[in-house]
């Protein structure tokens, strides 16, 4: 087993593009990679598959631990990526190379049911206005029962903000899945945190 994770870490060193022609899945998976593949997905498969049309999904920054994740949710996956270089592990079929700050640029709003925003803040997404924007652009792409699972890295060595504190913040509630185990809304994975959140909707 570790000989085959070697060699597939070897592939994806030498051609992440043969890596992803091969059908080879990213080998090392953290306690929160498992828990996203697992859990989350499970849930998102549960309430939002099946449907007919399909349910419209969006996972924002696409990497090689996640190009395979088109084939696993049932969903109509869209993905955007600010890097060029990362379209590869995009939803060949719906992907968008732009920035997660100006989501209401490439998509209609109220036109997605589920958004995965996950290792963004803490890897790229840094600045307080971008987390800001992050969540402004969610609230407006989500329809009105939409979830945004987001996952991110705020503490003092990555970002020198609180995802919570946000003002943005504000448009979601906190929600509990309720399933596969999900009873919280929060997930802490040591420096890792997921939030469950459902658009806030006048009442
Ligand atoms: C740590 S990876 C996470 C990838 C993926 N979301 C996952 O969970 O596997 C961070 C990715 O976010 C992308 N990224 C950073 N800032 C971004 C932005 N403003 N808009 C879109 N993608 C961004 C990077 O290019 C990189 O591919």
């Amino acid at each position: 087993m570790k000989i085959i994770n070697k060699l597939k870490n070897i592939i994806f060193k030498l051609s992440p593009h043969l890596a992803v022609k091969m059908g080879i899945e990213f080998p090392l998976k953290s306690p929160n990679r498992v828990f996203l593949e697992t859990s989350v997905f499970q849930y998102i498969n549960q309430i939002y598959g099946g449907k007919q049309p399909r349910s419209n999904g969006l996972f924002i920054g696409t990497d090689k631990r996640s190009w395979h994740y088109p084939k696993v949710l049932d969903l109509e996956l869209h993905t955007i990526d600010i890097e060029k270089k990362k379209a590869l592990y995009g939803n060949h079929k719906h992907h968008i190379v732009g920035s997660a700050t100006e989501l209401e640029r490439y998509y209609d709003p109220e036109s997605f049911d589920v958004i995965i925003g996950n290792g963004l803040i803490g890897f790229g997404m840094n600045a307080p206005e971008q987390c800001e924007q992050l969540l402004l652009g969610a609230a407006l792409l989500l329809k009105n029962d939409g979830l945004f699972i987001i996952g991110y890295n705020d503490g003092p060595e990555f970002v020198n903000f609180k995802v919570k504190a946000a003002a943005n913040y504000q448009l979601f509630d906190e929600c509990v899945p309720g399933q596969f185990g999900l009873t919280q809304s929060t997930y802490q994975f040591g420096d890792h945190t997921f939030v469950f959140l459902k658009k806030r909707t006048a009442s």
